[in-house]
């Protein structure tokens, strides 16, 4: 295994050559919110962009799911344009995501509230209002509920279907404000051929899909 050495907010670490900033940060403890990655995934969608950090030498801030390590690279995860950016993603997507922790399957478990602990951002976003989904719960399958009101978009659990478990049963549905991740022509799960692998529940940072 060929490896590099990089610098992350001052920390100096030796990871694989070809890692992604994100994983590199992570091994080493150094925390940078995410929710649309995934390891397994060597072309990230980079769609939640809140994985912002700015990279000496480059002029704006990158992604660090879809940025290459490079040897001698110094990286800074919480400069001013850095926070600047991530606050106003995770407000947007906090904008059209109801704040019912004490009833929510995630519970102290959701991505969602690591990252307003990690990073000081409140649940509540400060400047937009909260304009949220009211759309039908799917409790048809029997070992795990589908809230779409919960999901975050991240596709985590669209990629395991399709690329990691190759069932294709999930996928997004309609374009623009009222997407949502569904089955084929939107039918209950139940009706889907899911081979109950349960991988798409495990991979979802919050309570959008949860065990029965
Ligand atoms: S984790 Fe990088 S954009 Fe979502």
């Amino acid at each position: 295994m060929e490896t590099l050495s990089l610098t992350i907010n001052g920390k100096k670490i030796v990871t694989e050559k070809g890692k992604k900033v994100l994983w590199a940060a992570r091994e080493n403890g150094i925390f940078i919110p995410h929710l649309c990655a995934i390891e397994e995934n060597p072309s990230p969608f980079g769609s939640c962009r809140l994985c912002f950090v700015e990279i000496e030498g480059k002029k704006e801030p990158v992604t660090s799911c879809t940025e290459e390590v490079t040897d001698g690279m110094i990286v800074n995860t919480r400069t001013e344009s850095v926070l600047r950016l991530v606050r106003m993603a995770f407000e947007l997507i906090m904008s059209r995501h109801p704040i019912i922790c004490k009833e929510c399957p995630a519970n102290k478990k959701c991505a969602l509230q690591d990252i307003s602990r990690e990073m000081g951002f409140k649940l509540k976003p400060k400047r937009l209002p909260q304009i949220l989904p009211a759309l039908p719960v799917d409790d048809s399958h029997s070992l795990f509920t589908y809230n779409p009101n919960l999901c975050v978009l991240c596709g985590l659990c669209v990629y395991i279907c399709n690329e990691i478990v190759k069932e294709a049963i999930l996928d997004f549905n309609f374009r623009g404000f009222i997407t949502k991740v569904g089955t084929f022509q939107n039918r209950p799960l139940a009706r889907a051929k899911c081979n109950f692998c349960l991988k798409c529940v495990e991979a979802c940072p919050v309570g959008a899909l949860s065990k029965k």
